[in-house]
């Protein structure tokens, strides 16, 4: 039997939101930012499922990987608004993993959220010695098309509607697939990638295609808890990453999930 293979599905770090991941102890250019108690939980996590991952062949960081300017409620939660150092942030926590892997590659996000024009990718795919595989000679952009051990991967940050009823959207996207690889010559894939909404869900099709909606590394947001309400934003959060592996039996998709930590009630004499 050939040896398994693996590649790391990670979106929504959002570097640089104080909902989302950041390094203890960073310096940036307005000096240091204390991590909130749910950011130290976020970030031990992180770390922990770094020193548990096995030897990757790939990663793919699928969008919102910075905060940019917070415009959903005017930069009020931003670490700091700009982008150079919400990208210095972010290669500093993903140093650890560009150790344990061939390769990694990065896909556009949410366009308040990446600096898509102003490039702040790029400066974190060239810092990590990611593949340029995008056009116009960047690291990124929205659609990763790419065929890995006999599989193929269509990835792309945005998953469309759904939410509460992701399954359906599950389904939509199965049958979306095949129509536009059998109308339109979209290249078949077999495991089909996105992110965006922060809760995963995922599954196959009897053909053996595997649509996933990869969770996030960030906290319920101001922004998400106004637009769904404090209960769904709860309820719909997953936080972790998904690990692919493909060896002589197919390929196993794995949810690697970590329940958030227990809220404190403040008591009030
Ligand atoms: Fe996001
Ligand atoms: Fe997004």
């Amino acid at each position: 039997m050939t040896k398994a293979a693996h590649i790391l599905l990670l979106a929504d770090l959002h570097c640089g939101s104080v909902f989302g991941t950041w390094v203890p102890g960073f310096q940036h250019s307005d000096g240091e930012h204390k991590l909130t108690g749910f950011q130290q939980w976020l970030y031990q996590n992180f770390n922990s499922m770094v020193g548990a991952l096995p030897k990757l062949d790939g990663v793919v960081c699928n969008g919102d990987t910075i905060d940019g300017k917070n415009p959903y409620s005017g930069g009020r939660y931003c670490i700091t608004p700009e982008p150079a150092d919400q990208a210095a942030a972010a290669i500093e926590l993903l140093k650890p993993l560009r150790k344990k892997t061939k390769w990694m590659r990065l896909v556009d996000g949410t366009d308040c959220h990446d600096d898509t024009a102003g490039g702040a990718l790029d400066v974190i795919g060239a810092e990590l010695k990611c593949d340029k595989w995008a056009p116009g000679n960047h690291y990124s952009a929205q659609v990763l098309s790419f065929d890995w051990r006999g599989k193929v991967f269509n990835i792309q940050h945005h998953t469309g509607n759904g939410l509460l009823y992701i399954s359906g959207e599950i389904s939509k996207k199965h049958m979306m697939a095949s129509i536009a690889e059998s109308d339109n010559n979209l290249p078949r894939a077999d495991l089909i990638a996105t992110a965006h909404i922060h809760s995963a869900s995922g599954g196959w099709s009897g053909g053996g295609r595997y649509v996933v909606v990869q969770p996030c590394w960030a906290g319920p947001t101001n922004h998400a808890i106004k637009v769904m309400g404090v209960q769904r934003a709860y309820a719909l959060l997953t936080v972790g990453a998904v690990l692919v592996t493909v060896d002589d039996l197919g390929m196993a998709v794995k949810l690697i999930r970590y329940p958030l930590p227990p809220l404190s009630v403040e008591k009030i004499e």
